[in-house]
């Protein structure tokens, strides 16, 4: 998931990793300057440190000259005799950083005050976490997840999704042409959609068109599938087409490019794109049909996932948009099409019978 917005919240977890190291620095001078009991106890640590480290060094040189081990350190020791009261074996790091937090809280300062303060202590702040092969974190995910829920329009996903999903609301009647039932073709298309989220971003059509009337439960499968990606750290951006195309229309005269310029490279970056209702936007001679273009071609060209739903008929579309576009969303080699009818569940719902 290459894309800008994880690239800007990286750089705030670096932005915010610097930080810190920054404020843990000046914290530490200031430990240091009003608690000397602290100031020694670190030093003394550090010439710890430092003699373990030429204890190795003398070992291994004595060990390339001929000693098998065996090595005196006793001239060494007495560098730090003033010391060799609180001198800590590194062994002892965390007897040393009990002291360290015992004397902070002595002199009125919190225990971990001396501590990095991560954010997240899975992935230290990095956003990653694993040794070798390397993960998002779950913080980073949720990050993500919750940047692409405040720029596009999902809160309605939390209602219609994979869970809340229920056949029931379609009629378990044959539709026209078809041996199937509604009902069981929303099943079908449950599942077909279920596999598809699983699959992803490795599925071989990165379109998804559908087709049919209102009232078929078509936004409801976009917003299935939209939660499911989002849960899964994805990108997703969800735009009513009529939204799309007034914010881009408006945007050749906007105050601010840096809203302009945002708003389209999430158009562009997103992982997910998801177009509702095309063909209710304003009509503007070849505005749409260019912008619509644009989008759909930018992002085949980087393979990036874009779904689309419509009322309009696949002859409809050829009238309204350019052959550029429907050629691009006609492509079956990259499109996935379905085409809904049946009964209006918004109607049916409303018959007495059904209530
Ligand atoms: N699978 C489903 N489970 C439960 N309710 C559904 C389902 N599909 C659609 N609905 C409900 O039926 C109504 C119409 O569905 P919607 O997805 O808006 O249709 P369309 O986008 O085709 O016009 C909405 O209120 C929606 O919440
Ligand atoms: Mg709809």
């Amino acid at each position: 998931m290459k894309d800008s917005l994880l690239n800007e919240i990286l750089k705030e977890y670096d932005a915010y990793r610097i930080r810190e190291r920054e404020s843990l620095i000046q914290r530490e001078a200031e430990v240091m300057k009003a608690i000397p009991e602290l100031a020694r106890l670190r030093n003394s640590l550090v010439t710890s440190f430092a003699q373990k480290a030429r204890e190795l060094i003398l070992n291994s040189e004595a060990a390339g000259g001929g000693y098998a081990g065996g090595n005196d350190m006793q001239g060494k020791e007495k560098e730090a005799d003033n010391d060799k009261d609180i001198i800590p074996e590194i062994d002892n790091l965390q007897e040393v950083k009990k002291k360290e937090a015992e004397l902070l809280v002595k002199n009125g300062y919190p225990a971990d005050y001396l501590t990095i303060r991560y954010r997240c202590r899975l992935c230290r702040d990095t956003g990653y976490v694993g040794e070798l092969i390397k993960e998002k974190c779950s913080c980073l995910i949720q990050r993500l997840v919750e940047r692409s829920y405040k720029f596009a329009e999902l809160s309605d996903v939390e209602r219609e999704n994979f869970n809340t999903f229920n056949a029931d609301v379609f009629p378990d009647t044959p539709i026209r042409g078809s041996k199937m039932t509604q009902r069981e073709y929303m099943l079908q298309l449950k599942s077909v959609f279920w596999n598809y989220q699983e699959e992803f971003p490795n599925n071989p059509k990165k379109n998804i068109l559908f087709t049919g009337k209102t009232g078929l439960g078509k936004t409801f499968l976009l917003n299935c599938l939209a939660k499911a990606l989002l849960d899964k750290g994805h990108t997703v951006m969800k735009v009513t087409s009529y939204n799309l195309f007034e914010h881009l229309f408006r945007s050749i005269w906007a105050d601010s490019p840096e809203d302009v310029s945002f708003m389209k490279e999430r158009i562009f970056e997103v992982d997910v794109l998801i177009i509702d209702d095309l063909g209710t936007e304003t009509r503007r001679n070849n505005f749409t049909a260019e912008e619509l273009f644009n989008i759909l071609n930018e992002r085949y060209l980087k393979k990036k996932h874009t779904f689309l739903s419509t009322n309009l008929s696949l002859s409809d579309l050829k009238s309204y948009y350019s052959d550029r576009v429907t050629s691009r969303l006609f492509d079956t080699r990259n499109t996935m099409i379905f085409r809904f009818s049946g009964q209006d569940i918004r109607l049916r719902a409303a018959l007495p019978e059904n209530k």
